[in-house]
């Protein structure tokens, strides 16, 4: 299935250009801790703030570092059985109906260069953030990422009828 509507496809563009602006800052003033920190104290409000009327917006992953970044039921086996098939077999984006025209849409988050330094080979990354990461993601599973991986998704819950 392709892209979702138009007013959905713009709240999660204000979404990954927020978590975006704000990850690569923290990482260029502050380097992959202070970076860390960001992510942590901002993802939640960059979340909240990139939602509009009737979009609902999530990141999640089949190996999560934040528990409450787990998939909405109705994503759950979707994001676990694109885990087992490769890359090249996952559709980048599946819209799904969940009834009385709700729908939930999933768009693959590719693991790239500037996200090794905390989600990357667990031998690679820096110690202080391996000690950060442990210190305040004690089940953190979202290590041992390569390049191209699929590391997550970005979801959506939205409305046919509620449009705004
Ligand atoms: C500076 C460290 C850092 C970098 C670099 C980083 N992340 Fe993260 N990532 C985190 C932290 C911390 C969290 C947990 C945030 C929270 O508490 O919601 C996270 C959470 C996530 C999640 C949500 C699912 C989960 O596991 O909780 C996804 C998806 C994700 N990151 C993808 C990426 C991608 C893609 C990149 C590269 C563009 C990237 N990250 C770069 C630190 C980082």
């Amino acid at each position: 299935m392709g892209p979702p509507p138009q007013h959905v496809a713009a709240a999660l563009k204000t979404l990954k250009t927020s978590l975006k602006t704000r990850l690569v800052g923290a990482m260029k003033s502050g380097g992959p801790v202070a970076a860390l920190s960001a992510c942590k104290a901002d993802a939640g409000t960059l979340t909240a703030a990139a939602q509009t009327a009737g979009v609902k917006l999530g990141r999640t992953s089949h190996r999560l570092r934040n528990p409450a970044n787990a998939p909405p039921a109705w994503a759950k086996e979707l994001v676990d059985e694109a885990a087992k098939r490769r890359r090249d077999k996952v559709p980048a984006r599946m819209t799904v109906d969940r009834g009385d025209g709700k729908r939930g849409y999933l768009e693959m988050i590719g693991m790239g260069g500037v996200c090794t330094a905390c989600h990357g080979p667990a031998a690679d990354l820096d110690p202080k953030v391996s000690a950060a990461l442990a210190k305040h993601y004690p089940d953190d599973a979202a290590t041992g990422f390569n390049t191209g991986d699929v590391r997550g998704w970005f979801w959506a819950e939205f409305s046919m009828t509620k449009k705004k």
